[in-house]
């Protein structure tokens, strides 16, 4: 039985008041029952005061990106060594922000994913589509390329050490959620993906559906067979409204 991750992307959100209040906020309501795993994602300099505030609860630390590099003159980077150092177990690699606005393609999202998992650190490969790529019916053609350039580079052992995130970029900030039918049809599609190289590992793999997701529209999605949990950006910025899709994990 897979576990239920709720993972809070802040984006280039918050300051040192904003993360205290919030942190303590999720600390304070991480719901009862343990059906869900919680994960919060500050951004980089806030990631040593987030840990000190975590510590001693069960909500995890985790970065929103990662330097494909292990160490040296790359002048603004950080490695994943590092980011393991101040307490990260998970970091999100490919998120279609860094692909569209930083131009990372899928070779460079496969290499920092191969970097996470020399570290030991989990990484959270984000995959998804534009409304361009979705009208023109080419939604699974472009997951599978960010899939397979993953798999080509890390093999399916490699996916069997991360959670996959499905954020059609459509759905991304914009208050359009896919329906849980809509999402859990790329699920299937991406678990059938990872099941032609290894059945079990498919089988076991976490997929996260990320855009827009709110406390009243979590229930519906997680309670898809083939959605894992959620990847939280907008609503992860409020501790009452990220504890609600928490609370959701814990219905289905
Ligand atoms: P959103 O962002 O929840 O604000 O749509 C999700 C994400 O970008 O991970």
């Amino acid at each position: 039985m897979r576990r239920i991750l709720v993972a809070g992307n802040w984006k280039m959100n918050g300051d040192e008041a904003a993360n205290a209040a919030l942190v303590d906020g999720i600390v304070a309501g991480v719901p009862e029952g343990g059906q869900a795993d919680l994960l919060v994602c500050p951004p980089f300099p806030y990631l040593s005061s987030v840990a000190v505030r975590l510590s001693g609860s069960a909500v995890m630390l985790g970065a929103q990106t990662v330097s494909e590099h292990p160490k040296g003159a790359f002048t603004g980077e950080v490695s994943a060594a590092m980011l393991g150092e101040l307490g990260c177990r998970y970091v999100i690699v490919g998120h279609s922000e860094r692909r569209a606005l930083f131009g990372e393609t899928s070779a460079t999202v496969a290499s920092k994913f191969s970097a996470a998992l020399d570290a030991d650190l989990t990484p959270i490969l984000c995959v998804g589509e534009t409304l361009d790529d979705r009208e023109a019916g080419r939604t699974e053609a472009v997951i599978d390329e960010q899939l397979d350039a993953v798999l080509g580079q890390s093999g399916a052992d490699g996916i069997r050490r991360a959670v996959i995130a499905y954020e059609p970029v459509w759905a991304i900030g914009t208050g359009k959620t896919a329906t849980p039918e809509q999402a859990q049809d790329v699920h299937r599609h991406i678990r059938s993906r990872i099941a032609a190289h290894d059945a079990g590992i498919a089988a076991g793999v976490q997929i996260l559906y990320g855009g827009s997701v709110k406390g009243d529209n979590a229930e519906g999605l997680f309670g898809m067979p083939d959605i894992d949990g959620g990847l939280i950006g907008g609503a992860s910025l409020n501790a009452d409204d990220f504890l609600a899709i928490a609370g959701a994990a814990t219905r289905v």
